[in-house]
């Protein structure tokens, strides 16, 4: 009878001593690199931090935690974490850190993506899914987007009969910027030709690298009235020039109202509609906010991925020769093909989605951040936490990916994987709620630009193959 009672409390004991294990455990965070007294990790960092960082999991864990001055993150580098904070405890996790760059302009407390995922926030994406990326609404606008590839071809021509070379990157830009202004306000922003096409690639890739980048005023926030790394005044130049674009093409519709012309139906005037009727909930500078936020977020993205797509096809002209021999089939007589019909062919899209697989337009998705104390996996994480998700290590992870390193588009013709959120190890538009809500329209976008430039034209590479720069730089989105 004592031995049975023995056995029975020590069988107590030992689950008790595993109980108190676990839940020192679970008070704890991640694991992750033992860093230098002050900075931390910041030299573990370096400036490739998807790269460095994709390195250090292998050693420290799926989640592990990295400790810069003042700003502790946790880092996911499988599905399985992505999963865990972007689906189960996606609510705790959709906060989002402020950098100094954006935190110092007047309206950033009107814009999506530096505001927490709800009041506001919710209006304006709202907004956004009814004015602009609603299937019904792209659809209604697409012969506008259609002009804008004829314009790009007639460049093309033009550039073909000189014999000069083009710049796939600039092009892609122009066109990503100017299908995004036709979607919004029903003209173009730019022509190839003109000095206005520097300024706003300048402005727009100024924001994404500085938003982007490792800043001393972030991590030690005594710095920030220094902004030792000038990066505060060159967001405020960049933004401010934004500003002054947007604002004309607003008030030239105001007036235009005012004068009872004839409504464009665009994403404008649906928005000033909708600030006529609830001016306390949204107001000009809010409009002229979320357009300025949609020109950065929409057109590099749109014209980085564009480039990427086909610079892969540059190098492997039996994908090109299929793409082309696909698109043919579903072009009209009079020589055109419809935005619509594009969306439906299996190996271009195979191409687009492995794009965005092998070169990811934004990395780490837009750093989250926890709204409250949450527990990921065993781990405990305290609120304000700075998550960083990495899709890029994800997305070249050995064990979801057969060969991940090789452009394979065929890998997509046979599998259901979507860039829709719901396949954690493909996340180039991220997942839950801060997902990307442009995703419609960068479909749409990159499609119709890679379909018209492999179809209508031969392309030479005007240097080899093998002297050809894979390599990417690192900002808030990947620039090549
Ligand atoms: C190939 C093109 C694009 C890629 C790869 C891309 C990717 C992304 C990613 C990864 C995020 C962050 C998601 C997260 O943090 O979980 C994001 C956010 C965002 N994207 Fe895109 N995007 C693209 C095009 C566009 C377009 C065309 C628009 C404009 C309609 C747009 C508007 C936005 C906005 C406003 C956010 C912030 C959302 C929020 O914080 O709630 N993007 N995008």
């Amino acid at each position: 009878m004592e031995l049975l009672l023995l056995t029975f409390s020590s069988i107590i004991f030992f689950f008790f001593l595993l109980h108190a294990l676990d839940l020192y455990r679970a008070r704890r965070l991640p694991p992750g690199p033992a860093g230098l007294p002050i900075i931390g990790n910041l030299l573990d960092v370096g400036p490739k931090p998807h790269e460095s960082l994709a390195k250090l999991s292998k050693k420290h864990g799926p989640l592990m935690t990295i400790r810069m001055g003042s700003i502790t993150s946790v880092v996911a580098s499988t599905p399985d974490a992505a999963r865990e904070i972007l689906q189960r405890n996606d609510e705790s996790c959709s906060g989002c850190s402020v950098p100094d760059a954006a935190a110092s302009l007047e309206h950033h407390n009107a814009t999506m993506v530096w505001l927490s995922a709800n009041g506001e926030w919710r209006t304006i994406r709202k907004a956004l899914n009814m004015y602009l990326t609603h299937q019904h609404k792209l659809d209604t606008l697409s012969a506008l987007r259609e002009n804008v590839v004829n314009g790009m071809l007639d460049f093309l021509r033009d550039s073909g009969k000189q014999m000069t070379n083009v710049d796939i990157g600039k092009l892609a830009f122009a066109v990503a910027l100017n299908m995004m202004s036709n979607t919004c306000v029903s003209q173009n922003v730019t022509s190839y030709y003109s000095d206005d096409l520097e300024w706003f690639k300048t402005a727009v890739k100024t924001i994404l690298r500085v938003d982007g980048k490792l800043n001393l005023a972030d991590i030690f926030p005594v710095l920030r009235p220094l902004d030792p790394q000038n990066i505060r005044r060159q967001a405020k130049a960049a933004y401010d020039w934004l500003d002054k674009v947007t604002d004309v093409f607003i008030n030239e519709r105001l007036k235009h109202r005012e004068m009872k012309l004839p409504r464009f139906g665009d994403m404008l005037d649906s928005l000033l509609d909708f600030s006529a009727d609830n001016e306390t909930e949204f107001n000009l500078v809010q409009i002229r906010t979320l357009l300025v936020e949609l020109f950065i977020a929409g057109t590099e993205t749109s014209s980085n991925t564009t480039e990427w797509a086909m610079t892969e096809l540059f190098v492997n002209p039996d994908m090109f020769s299929k793409v082309r021999k696909e698109v043919s089939t579903i072009i009209g007589k009079d020589g055109k093909f419809q935005e619509a019909k594009i969306l439906n062919l299996p190996y271009l899209q195979a191409v687009i989605k492995e794009t965005t697989r092998l070169h990811l337009a934004v990395p780490f998705l837009i750093p989250h951040k926890t709204e409250n104390s949450v527990k990921l996996d065993k781990y405990i994480v305290p609120k304000n936490t700075q998550i960083l998700v990495n899709a890029w290590a994800i997305a070249r992870d050995p064990k979801y990916w057969d060969d991940p390193l090789s452009f394979k588009p065929e890998r997509f013709l046979e599998s259901e994987k979507d860039f829709k959120g719901q396949h954690f190890e493909f996340l180039p538009f991220g997942s839950g709620r801060r997902m990307c809500p442009g995703i419609p329209l960068a479909h749409r976008v990159v499609s119709l630009m890679v379909a018209s430039l492999v179809y209508h034209y031969d392309w030479k590479l005007p240097y080899d193959k093998e002297d050809m720069d894979m390599n990417d730089t690192f900002g808030l989105t990947l620039l090549s």
